[in-house]
């Protein structure tokens, strides 16, 4: 199966949002990965959910929320009627996982749970495990585009594919953080099935993004 790409849209032109939107139009296996901060839970503030409503209104791709904020189910309340295809939350910003995933579940196709590199995969039980239908394996410190690849997370994916593979054969794999043609091929060789990409997609500017996404695949 084709992975899936994931644009990370704090990299585009916000002051063109809706343009930079519709250069992806066509564009099959494409998400769009939308990065929520709330500074508190990193050093940095984006948008909330009405920016992710009229986002919605003119994607014609699915939405993927990536939540770097404290208090994840305000944010999931608050994005449930904005056509948010994938909802991930952080596994440090809540003591109860297992409760916000079957919470979350109830709004969203897909929900996923996200670690900062510095967290251990054994941090996530079994049933967490079986009940998410995503993960997202953070390759820098979350808060900010632009940052290199952290290598150590080739380990990290290798002990993810065989809990994968026990628990959760369908469990899609994401990558966020420092993606670009240098690793992709490599992290999709460790199971990943989902990269995220800013700058790498966005900072040559939009004649190049169909190549930029492309090359990530191949
Ligand atoms: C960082 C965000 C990423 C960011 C990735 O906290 O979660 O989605 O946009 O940007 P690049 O691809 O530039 O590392
Ligand atoms: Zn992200």
């Amino acid at each position: 199966m084709s992975v899936v790409i994931a644009p990370s849209l704090l990299s585009c032109d916000f002051l063109n949002i809706e343009k930079e939107l519709n250069h992806f139009k066509d564009f099959k296996n494409t998400w769009f990965h939308l990065d929520i901060m709330d500074g508190h839970f990193v050093p940095n503030l984006t948008f909330g959910p009405p920016i992710v409503k009229m986002i919605s209104k003119k994607s014609t791709l699915p939405l993927d929320a990536h939540l770097m904020v404290k208090n994840p189910k305000f944010l999931i309340d608050n994005l449930a009627d904005c056509n948010v295809h994938n909802l991930t939350f952080h596994i440090e910003a809540t003591n109860d996982a297992l409760e916000l995933i079957k919470y979350a579940k109830k709004i969203f196709p897909s929900v996923g749970v996200s670690l900062r590199p510095g967290t251990p995969l054994e941090v996530l039980s079994d049933d967490v495990l079986k009940a998410i239908n995503l993960i997202l394996v953070m390759s820098v410190e979350p808060g900010f585009g632009g940052q290199a690849f952290i290598e150590t997370t080739y380990e990290k994916l290798t002990d993810l594919f065989h809990l994968k593979k026990a628990l959760n054969p369908n469990l899609m794999i994401q990558v966020d953080g420092g993606v670009s043609d240098k690793n992709a091929k490599k992290l999709v060789d460790h199971g990943v099935s989902n990269l995220v990409a800013g700058s790498y997609i966005f900072k040559d500017g939009p004649a190049s993004y169909a190549k930029k996404v492309e090359s990530l695949r191949s």
